[in-house]
């Protein structure tokens, strides 16, 4: 019998808690324990650490759709990999959770995390070296590379399209626009598929550069006197500080065009997870549960031309090394950002969509 641990690690997001409950099933279904590590790395910074054995009753299969995670994913003010480095406690963060996961006993440990704690991993990798380490990637912000999807983005998508159905009734009641900001920190993608999901007449994305000019033609020239403009929360204007959708916002008053902003925030985090989410778990769990068959270890699980696969962590970082694009010299970019040739840019662009100046 094997003994699994699985932490849930960095900024939540819908879909956490499908993942866990399917590889609770898969293991179960092997014979295998299942132990939850609470609180993310909090829960090796204890003692004894923070664990739970799961079994059905604690996580049952209709509470998997809900968002959050059920393992926690860790106090801001709890000493973690960055702040015991700033303290200079590398050395003793590390060797206590070293210690507690020897105390657990487990073969493998199943990390569900974002870029940060992926390369966090793979830079404390001696913390792992006794057991197998599998990662599972998880972001709204979509910005991971070597994998067409992280788990929750789908989900965030249609929270932040839903949000934009709703503001869409009350601007066409107005006569207004309203400028709806999105998360994902420097990458575009959440923006760009809601954007386009939502209808937005302009999408702002921080991959393309963009003139205020064009935007405010482009708004007073379309047919509707309503309608939504997306940005994403890491675009910036040179002179302008503050919220971008504020400095959107002021730029478009000032050129008389009456608006309004809005930030979903983190309702884009939560909500139901969709189906699409919520199958790439069940892919992932399979996936991460296959590779500890294997005596895999520092590997991530990826989705690639609908096949899901694992690669090697040390693979997953290298293509993740930020490189800067001649297209867009402000930015330092990697493969999983918006790339100029994204065909989602030439439909918006062809649907008479405002994306920026990259195309003509
Ligand atoms: O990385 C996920 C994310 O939701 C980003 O899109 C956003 O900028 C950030 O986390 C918000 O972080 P916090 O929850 O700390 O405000």
């Amino acid at each position: 019998m094997k003994k699994i641990g699985i932490i849930t690690t960095g900024g939540d997001c819908s879909g956490l808690n499908t993942t866990i409950q399917r590889i609770l099933t898969g293991a179960t279904k092997r014979g295998w324990q299942v132990w939850g590590i609470l609180d993310g790395t909090d829960g090796l910074y204890v003692n004894p650490p923070a664990a739970v054995l799961l079994n059905d009753m604690l996580l049952p299969i209709e509470n998997s759709r809900l968002a959050g995670s059920f393992l926690h994913n860790g106090r801001a003010t709890a000493l973690n990999f960055e702040t015991a480095a700033e303290q200079g406690k590398t050395k003793q963060f590390n060797a206590h959770l070293k210690k507690s996961l020897k105390s657990l006993e487990l073969d493998a440990l199943i990390l569900i995390g974002g870029n940060g704690s992926v390369s966090l991993a793979w830079a404390n990798k001696n913390l792992y070296q006794d057991l197998q380490l599998i990662c599972i990637p998880k972001t709204i912000d979509m910005d991971m590379p070597l994998t067409e999807r992280t788990i929750g983005f789908d989900t965030a998508v249609q929270q932040l399209t839903t949000f934009c159905d709703q503001l869409l009734l009350t601007a066409r009641s107005h006569h207004r626009w309203f400028v709806v900001q999105a998360m994902g920190r420097d990458c575009g993608q959440l923006a760009l598929h809601a954007g386009i999901a939502s209808g937005a007449s302009a999408i702002l994305i921080p991959e393309i550069k963009f003139d205020t000019n064009n935007l405010i033609n482009h708004i007073k020239n379309t047919t509707t006197d309503y309608g939504l403009i997306m940005v994403s929360e890491g675009i910036s204007l040179r002179g302008h500080s503050g919220r971008p959708a504020d400095m959107i916002s002021r730029k478009l008053s000032a050129a008389g065009i009456l608006n309004r902003t809005a930030f979903p925030e983190h309702i884009q985090r939560s909500g139901d997870t969709v189906a699409t989410d919520r199958i790439l778990a069940t892919r992932f769990a399979d996936c991460a549960l296959k590779a500890i068959e294997n005596n895999e270890t520092y590997v991530i699980t990826t989705l690639d031309c609908n096949e899901v696969f694992t690669v090697s962590l040390s693979e997953f970082i290298s293509a993740g090394e930020c490189v800067s694009d001649p297209k867009i010299p402000a930015l330092m970019t990697s493969n999983a950002y918006v790339s100029p040739d994204d065909p989602l840019l030439d439909v918006a662009h062809n649907m008479g969509i405002y994306i920026g100046e990259t195309k003509k």
